[in-house]
């Protein structure tokens, strides 16, 4: 019997509320490992614990539960950085020995990070993340093998998925920020979707729950124009939403929730459970927008109030996807 791998991943384009969700499953006390499939020290994952806030890159939300947290082969990671919140980490009161690293897990060089920051056209977070993948793939990349310093932390995540383990997958970005499936070249340099879980070290079997985590509106952060509106309400949900970059405080760009968009996530990633965050935000500002579904171009939907909002929300998915649990919830805290 090998071990089951339950997912949470990101619907939109990313800050959906993954640290959230995680933080909330790892409570459980149901897993022995938590671990990160992608991205590197682009992600921030915001998480409350006891009223406390704690922002992370690099490591999952397992450690501030005592539990394994790995960050997996398909991550990215610059040394310093790891080290930096390490520190953070351990300060804040956590228990850093229960950190790993997957032996094949890529190295982010000084290099990689001053050639992305000098982007310019994609608008990328500068953290060395596009460069560090390109080198995995052409094979001149380094892996946290290869890094003496790393030695303590190195585990085989292939190998412990052999055994009767239960582990949590926690995403970064999201599916429409993927390098295959998002608005290329405007996406980031990872797979953020279900095969990436597969892909650190499991069969398509052992995948258990997947949490597919959206916003109730939309957000994007980088270099293309996204946002089709700019005026007052717009820039009201930025400022209750506090919709600025965990990573690099960039104002995030905003638009309605579009439901093509989920419908399509939520399918390709066999999404079972969808959590829709941040329902407050749009409760404090009072307007109720979608997207149209399955109409000809952009069609925008307005709604009385919540509920008409979630009715709407729920009878289009539950259509779509009958046996799909669907969840509203508001901002971290
Ligand atoms: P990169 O991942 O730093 O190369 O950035 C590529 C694109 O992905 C840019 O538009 C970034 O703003 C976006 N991006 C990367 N990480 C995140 C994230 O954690 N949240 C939201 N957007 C992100
Ligand atoms: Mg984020």
């Amino acid at each position: 019997m090998s071990g089951l791998v339950d997912v949470v991943l990101g619907l939109q384009y990313g800050d959906e509320g993954k640290g959230k969700i995680t933080n909330q499953l790892a409570a459980s006390g149901e897993y022995d490992y938590v671990f990160r499939f992608n991205g590197g020290g682009n992600a921030g994952h915001t998480i409350y614990k006891d009223g406390q806030k704690y922002v992370t890159h690099l490591v999952p939300c397992g450690v501030l539960h005592g539990i394994e947290s790995i960050i997996g082969p398909g991550c990215v990671l610059n040394v310093d950085k790891f080290k930096a919140e390490m520190v953070y980490l351990f300060e804040s009161g956590f228990d850093t020995s229960k950190v790993k690293i997957a032996y094949n897990c890529h190295i982010v060089t000084d290099d990689h990070i001053q050639e992305d920051s000098r982007d310019v056209s994609i608008g990328t977070t500068k953290t060395g993340n596009g460069p560090a993948y390109r080198d995995k793939i052409n094979r001149t990349g380094i892996q946290a093998q290869d890094v003496p310093e790393l030695s303590d932390y190195l585990v085989d995540i292939g190998e412990l998925s052999c055994y009767e383990n239960k582990f949590l997958a926690e995403g970064a970005q999201g599916y429409f920020l993927d390098i295959d499936y998002g608005d290329y070249p405007y996406v980031t340099s990872s797979n953020c979707g279900i095969g990436a879980v597969i892909n650190n070290g499991f069969s398509h079997k052992q995948i258990g729950n997947v949490y597919g985590i959206a916003k109730a509106y939309s957000t994007y952060v980088g270099a293309k124009d996204y946002q089709f509106e700019d005026n007052s309400v717009v820039e009201k949900i930025r400022q209750v939403g506090q919709e600025y970059g965990a990573t690099t405080g960039r104002p995030r760009q905003i638009d309605w929730l579009d439901l093509d968009e989920l419908i399509i996530s939520c399918q390709r990633n066999g999404v079972d459970n969808l959590i829709i965050n941040k329902i407050d935000v749009l409760e404090e500002v009072g307007i109720w927008k979608i997207i149209e579904p399955f109409a000809h171009g952009r069609n925008v939907l307005s709604f009385e109030n919540k509920n008409d909002f979630i009715g709407y929300v729920d009878r289009i998915l539950t259509k779509t996807f009958p046996s799909m649990k669907i969840q509203y919830q508001d901002s971290p805290m």
